[in-house]
């Protein structure tokens, strides 16, 4: 079983499309997975076609003890399951940090449902420093989605270095799995330009996979649906099954 949090403090790099989209590619390599959304926008849990205000308990009520985890999941399919966002995570986020070891919530309250899923994905807040923490805490490994821009590269290193300190303070034992680029627009010089930097500054740390740009991939939340079920001949979902086969290969040589 892995924990996976998909996280970078920039917003729009493409966290949520690659959570759902992943978490939908490893269902359909046969894996049980649970996404968690963990992010008040509640993006993940709209992409998924379930309507934020609508639940009657989320992972809010969760990280509050007020629910168990296991009573707020819903199932999307067989294997695939969400425990949805409601907005009043934000307010919730301000009761967490008030705990005593705050980080170390979600992590405790996942134990709950661990052994039912081969995969745990945790979909990340920009920049909401007590959830991003917490999931970070919880986390067997850390995927970081970056546009291809020069800017991106700039927050990337700083993004390093505080998943480093937070090992360094024996926060958290994840490691970076990967800097995933995404939104590849091929037709763009500047683009090639910017995945050479990104390549030379991590290396092995990148992903082969590249997500290129797709429009599928940008309606599919309009429909309630991951890329598999909105168009599996997309380049998107050849994309996010390519990256699927990626991480489980990572995952088994780390054991
Ligand atoms: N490969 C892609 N091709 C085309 N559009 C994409 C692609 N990936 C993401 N997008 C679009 O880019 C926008 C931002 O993506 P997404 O919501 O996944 O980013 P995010 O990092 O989760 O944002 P936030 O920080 O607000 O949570 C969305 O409109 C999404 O549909
Ligand atoms: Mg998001």
């Amino acid at each position: 079983m892995r924990v996976i949090a998909i996280s970078n403090q920039k917003g729009g790099v493409g966290k949520t499309t690659t959570t759902v989209n992943l978490a939908a590619a490893l269902e359909k390599n046969c894996n049980r997975v649970l996404l968690v959304d963990f992010d008040p926008q509640a993006n993940a849990t709209l992409h998924l076609g379930i309507q934020p205000n609508s639940l009657e308990s989320s992972v809010n009520e969760a990280m509050l003890g007020r629910r168990t985890f296991s009573a707020i999941i819903q199932p999307i399919s067989e294997k695939l399951h969400i425990a949805p966002a409601h907005p009043r995570l934000a307010q919730g986020a301000q009761a967490i940090s008030a705990m005593p070891e705050s980080h170390t919530q979600l992590s405790y309250r996942l134990d709950d449902v661990k052994g039912n899923y081969d995969y745990i994905l945790i979909d990340c807040p920009p920049s909401v420093y007590a959830l991003s923490e917490n999931a970070i805490a919880a986390a067997d490994d850390v995927i970081v989605p970056v546009n291809a821009d020069y800017l991106s590269l700039e927050g990337l290193g700083r993004f390093r270095a505080d998943i480093d300190a937070m090992r360094q303070a024996k926060k958290t034992h994840a490691k970076l799995l990967g800097v995933l680029i995404t939104v590849v627009d091929q037709r763009k010089g500047i683009t090639a330009q910017s995945i050479d930097l990104i390549r030379q500054h991590f290396k092995k740390l990148v992903f082969k996979t590249e997500i290129r740009i797709n429009v599928k991939l940008e309606e599919a939340p309009s429909f309630g649906q991951h890329i598999f079920d909105y168009d599996p001949s997309s380049i998107g979902a050849t994309c996010y099954n390519q990256l699927a086969k990626e991480v489980i290969r990572l995952c088994q040589k780390a054991n």
